[in-house]
């Protein structure tokens, strides 16, 4: 099938650009934050870095072959290896973990929207009064999936596309003026000392698990939207340099987040530890006070929203692609379809923070609203969980032959020692790595 029938990437605009707009997003600058400072800091970053290398890349490779052989949704690639038995339900697990994924990450976007307008108003509204206002958290909602459901049927990609181009360059400018800030500020060195200097006894299971999870999700891995991506893809392009520019890029934003974050945390005497409000919290405090803050908090909280788009298409694409693919849908039907189940699974995650009693504090949870059910099961656990299992399939069910060759259509010094490397990573390190992590996290084994 032609991927113009599917609804393609302009293949003009390059294949990277597109893997950069569905990678970087939130995930950098608001969830890696927050997990950092929820578990412990520097050691956290050392391993988050660990997993992207050692787990992350070599799946990335593993999704983008998978989907430039087949030229299909996940379970689509999935059936063209394996048509009978029970494979195809790991494609059905990236189509629901995209779809659940979205209902939350398109709250935080809107959350983004919302605070474009705060700042350039200078509306002082704290951020417990902003998250509670119900109808305001709606409204920013309903626009964000209306513009992601625009872009995903109407396909001004091109358009996105461009913008994204010439607007992301920006993004670790505008985060290097707000670091340079944040290190003036009385205090600052102390959330340095947290960013930087590890301390290996806060690492339990649960925290490589969160770190293992971080790592999918910032790369937009484990569910399939690579292998999405991946089959909109041409055969002489270069999927080693291509992904591995992409995570590279990834890693550098997330850093300069947290260098963004972390002093002026400490240095205003907040816990590092605030969840997922955190960069929402700090951020405007920071643009309020810092010279410039208005013009630059702005445009902050502007390129973050767009960053936040051409990710949410991404999560978007993927049951949408399934469903015209595997269900002979029509691409308009399948997306209101999907924008309309987000939805309703969105609204008890926009009632998690403070707004109902019930979705903050979840009764059978300690400490869980139902937004943080769904980022830890979904973002922590099911994308390494998905993860494991691709590069099961494409090691031992697809075979590293047919994956080498794939790899190797625009890369031809891919088939030295590099797919030995590969191979090994992909066919025994990640499984092994990733069922480990299960392992400890589950309590089932400790240190
Ligand atoms: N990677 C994106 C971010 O960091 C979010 C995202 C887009 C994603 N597509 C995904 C996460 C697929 C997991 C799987 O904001």
């Amino acid at each position: 099938m032609s991927s113009n029938t599917r609804g393609s990437w302009g293949s003009r605009f390059g294949f990277v650009l597109a893997a950069a707009g569905s990678a970087v997003g939130l995930g950098h600058i608001w969830r890696f934050p927050y997990v950092t400072g929820e578990n412990g800091g520097a050691a956290f970053v050392i391993l988050y870095i660990l997993c992207v290398f050692m787990i992350g890349v070599p799946i990335l490779f593993a999704e983008l072959s998978l989907g430039r052989h087949s030229h299909k949704n996940p379970v689509g690639a999935i059936k063209a290896i394996a048509p009978h038995g029970v494979w195809k339900y790991l494609g059905y697990l990236g189509v629901a973990t995209g779809l659940f994924i979205l209902s939350y990450y398109t709250l935080i976007a809107g959350w983004t929207f919302g605070y474009i307008f705060k700042t350039l108003l200078q509306n002082p509204v704290t951020f417990d009064d902003f998250s509670t206002n119900a109808p305001l958290n709606a409204l920013l909602y309903v626009i964000f999936l209306l513009m992601t459901i625009g872009v995903v049927y109407g396909g001004i990609r091109g358009g996105i596309e461009r913008w994204s181009k010439i607007l992301m360059p920006i993004l670790p400018v505008i985060l290097i003026f707000i670091i340079i800030y944040s290190l003036t500020l009385e205090g600052a060195m102390e959330g340095v000392r947290f960013y930087l200097r590890p301390d290996f006894s806060v690492i339990t299971g649960e925290t490589i698990m969160i770190a293992l999870g971080q790592a999918f999700f910032a790369n937009s891995l484990g569910m399939g939207a690579m292998i999405t991506y991946g089959s909109y893809l041409d055969k002489k392009e270069n999927i080693i340099a291509a992904g591995t520019t992409v995570v590279a890029f990834g890693i550098v934003i997330s850093f300069l987040a947290g260098f963004a974050i972390f002093p002026a945390v400490f240095a205003m005497g907040k816990s590092p530890a605030e969840g997922a409000a955190l960069v929402f919290v700090i951020l405007p405090e920071i643009f309020e006070a810092m010279p410039g803050g208005l013009l630059i908090g702005t445009l902050f909280f502007l390129l973050l929203a767009i960053a936040a788009l051409t990710s949410a298409i991404s999560l978007l694409e993927v049951p949408v692609a399934f469903l015209i693919d595997e269900r002979k849908m029509r691409r308009k039907v399948a997306t209101w379809l999907v924008g309309g189940i987000t939805l309703i699974f969105g609204i008890p995650s926009a009632l998690s923070f403070g707004a109902s009693d019930f979705f903050s504090n979840l009764p059978f949870w300690t400490d869980q609203s139902f937004f943080g059910m769904m980022d830890y099961i979904f973002g922590s656990i099911a994308l390494p969980l998905g993860g494991m299992l691709f590069s099961i399939f494409v090691a031992w069910r697809w075979g590293l032959v047919g994956a080498n060759k794939e790899i190797a259509l625009g890369n031809e010094t891919f088939l030295g020692i590099q797919s030995k490397m590969w191979g090994i990573v992909i066919k025994y390190i990640c499984p092994i790595v990733i069922f480990f992590v299960f392992l400890f996290q589950t309590g089932l084994l400790t240190w």
